[in-house]
C-alpha cells in the first residue's frame, strides 16, 4: 500500500534549516551558464537554500512551495539577508505556469506522485522561455529503501528514462546518475543515488 504523503509544515517547524544552509553544488555549477539577472523558478524550494544562494548571484529568483512553514521562513531569511526574492506558497499539482517566463526553472528533490511528476514537468516546458534551463536534482529508484532520505514509494522517485521522455523536446546537456554521500542537513545523510539533469529548450 501507497504510504502516506508526507506533512511538510510539521517537518518544517522550527528554527531548523532541514537541509542544511548550503546550496546544491550541481544547481550552482549549471547556474554558470546562466547570464547576470536571468529569471530564475525555484520549485518545491522548500526553506529556499538554493534560492537564496541563486538570489545573492544577482538572478531574478521566484519560489514556489507547498508548506506555508517554509515559505514564512524563507520570506524572513531573504528579508534579513537583503534579498528580492519572490516566495509563493503553491501546490504544484494545482499549479499552471505563466508561459515563457523563465530563463531557468531549478527542481531539486521535487519529489512527488509520477503522475503529478510529468504533469510538473510539461508545466516547466511550458515555463522557460526558448534557449531556457531546466535543473534537476533528486532521489532515482535505487535510493528506494536507504535510511539517508527521500520517498518511500518507487512510483516518487526519478528514472532516467523519464527524464530523456518527458524532455524529449529539449537538449539534454547534462545527466548522470552519481553515488554520492549526502550531508544536508539532519534531512539527507549518508550514501545516496542522486540523478542529476540539465536540459535546455530548443529555441
Ligand atoms: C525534500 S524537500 C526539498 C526542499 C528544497 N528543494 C531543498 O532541496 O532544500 C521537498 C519539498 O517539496 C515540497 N513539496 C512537496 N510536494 C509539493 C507540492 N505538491 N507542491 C509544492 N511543493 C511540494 C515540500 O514542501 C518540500 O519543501
Amino acid at each position: 500500500m501507497a504510504k502516506p504523503a508526507p506533512d511538510w509544515d510539521e517537518r518544517f517547524r522550527g528554527d531548523e534549516a532541514l537541509y542544511g544552509l548550503a546550496p546544491s553544488g550541481f544547481v550552482i555549477d549549471c547556474s554558470l551558464a546562466l547570464p547576470h539577472g536571468a529569471r530564475v523558478l525555484c520549485l518545491a524550494e522548500g526553506q529556499g537554500r538554493n534560492a537564496l544562494a541563486l538570489a545573492a548571484r544577482g538572478f531574478r529568483v521566484t519560489s514556489l512551495d507547498l508548506s506555508g512553514t517554509a515559505c514564512r521562513q524563507l520570506a524572513e531569511r531573504a528579508a534579513a539577508l537583503r534579498l528580492p526574492i519572490t516566495v509563493r506558497e503553491q501546490d504544484l499539482g494545482l499549479w499552471s505556469a505563466p508561459e515563457a517566463a523563465f530563463d531557468a526553472v531549478v527542481a531539486v528533490y521535487a519529489h512527488m506522485p509520477r503522475v503529478l511528476r510529468r504533469d510538473l514537468h510539461g508545466q516547466i516546458g511550458r515555463g522557460l522561455a526558448p534557449g531556457g534551463l531546466v535543473i534537476i536534482e533528486g532521489f532515482r529508484a535505487e535510493q528506494l529503501g536507504r535510511p539517508s532520505g527521500g520517498p518511500r514509494n518507487l512510483d516518487w522517485l526519478y528514472t532516467e528514462d523519464e527524464l530523456r521522455g518527458d524532455f524529449a523536446g529539449f537538449h539534454i546537456d547534462y545527466l548522470a546518475t552519481p553515488e554520492v554521500s549526502l550531508d544536508e542537513g539532519r534531512g539527507h545523510q549518508g550514501p545516496g543515488a542522486l540523478i542529476r539533469f540539465r536540459a535546455r529548450r530548443q529555441g
